[in-house]
């Protein structure tokens, strides 16, 4: 197995986009210099969706300018990968704008998700992503897939491995260069992780795949291992276990960056970001959200030895 994994941090986007207190652009810079700060090198800044649907994602075009202007004055290494959630031509063509060098489309494995998400069926956004992949070809953009519901719905229940598998080609003969599994109402288990990975493993190489679970039943941990155990390297996190997806009814935010942390080091596991950084980090954000977040791990951090008693 490899000795390090890649982490993608979701708290400017998955995290935030679900939270009541809407931050403003300079603090969301703030955020992701912090992250920066403490090793992250794949940060998913923002997305290019309407207002309307999530007005928590407003600005994400200054908070973009500004982490660049960071990045070229370097106060933030260059390489830091930042990328945009776009969900048609228009999040796309505002990408493209703004400069942004990668962005990441999503789907629903579920109709009634896709609909309440994004108002279309699953086949009308593969039809929306042909100018979207068109433009990132042309202006040579890197494309991150998700697909969502990949173990459950909060709408129809169970989803099919099959539906999964299919979509999963379907959107990586788009050209996508990794496909992340999202388990977005925090549903899945080790054993259906296992079954689902297995074979998807079969049709798409492993390195190509990353795991996105939502903790909402506490399993994300054993999940994200389990992945690991069958060659999956990158997972997406969120620090302090931030957020959720606002049309997915019930659900919690992303495994916390924090407790992925922890237990990758515990095994000797590169993960390239510092553990006491993201602890320092925990406080800040969840004094601007105003309320304390759910990461274990941020909550007591490392041990801390009380003495000898006898
Ligand atoms: P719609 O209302 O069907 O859109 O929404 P429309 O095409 O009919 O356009 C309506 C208006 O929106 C028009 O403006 C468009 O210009 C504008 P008007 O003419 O009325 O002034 N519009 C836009 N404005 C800004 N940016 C855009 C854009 N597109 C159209 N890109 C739409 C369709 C897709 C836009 C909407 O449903 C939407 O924005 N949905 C996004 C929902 C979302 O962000 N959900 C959370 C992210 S997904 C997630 O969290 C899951 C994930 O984490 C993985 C997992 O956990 O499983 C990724
Ligand atoms: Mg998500």
């Amino acid at each position: 197995m490899k000795k390090s994994v890649v982490i993608v941090e979701m708290g400017l986007r998955d995290g935030l986009q679900n939270e009541k207190t809407v931050l403003d652009a300079d603090t969301r810079v703030e955020f992701a210099k912090r992250l920066i700060e403490a090793g992250t090198k794949r940060v998913e800044i923002g997305s290019f969706v309407s207002p309307q649907w999530v007005p928590q994602m407003a600005g994400t075009a200054e908070v973009l300018k500004k982490t660049q202007e960071l990045a070229k004055t370097k106060q933030i290494p260059r390489k830091t990968e930042f990328s945009v959630l776009v969900p048609n031509e228009r999040g796309m063509l505002d990408a493209i704008q703004n400069g942004v060098k990668e962005v990441a489309i999503f789907a629903a494995c579920s109709e009634s998700f896709s609909k309440k998400n994004i108002n279309c069926t699953i086949e009308e956004s593969f039809q929306r992503f042909e100018p979207v992949m068109a433009l990132a070809k042309k202006h040579k953009i890197k494309v991150r897939g998700y697909l969502s519901t990949c173990f459950g719905c909060p709408f129809e229940g169970k989803v099919s491995e099959a539906k999964v598998i299919k979509l999963a080609q379907k959107m990586f003969k788009l050209g996508v260069y990794e496909i992340s599994i999202g388990d977005t109402i925090g549903v899945a288990d080790v054993g259906q992780v296992e079954s689902l990975f297995k074979k998807l493993k079969k049709v798409i190489p492993a390195k190509k795949l990353a795991g996105h679970f939502h903790d909402t039943r506490g399993q994300a941990l054993a999940n994200i291992l389990a992945a690991y155990k069958l060659g999956v390297t990158v997972f997406d996190t969120s620090l302090g276990g931030l957020g959720g997806c606002p049309y997915a009814p019930g659900a919690t935010g992303n495994v916390a960056t924090e407790d992925v942390v922890y237990m990758f080091h515990g095994m000797g596991v590169k993960t390239g970001l510092q553990l006491d950084k993201l602890l320092e980090l925990n406080p800040w954000v969840a004094e601007k959200i105003q309320h304390p977040l759910p990461s274990k791990v941020g909550k007591v951090g490392r041990l801390k030895p009380l003495g000898k008693i006898l």
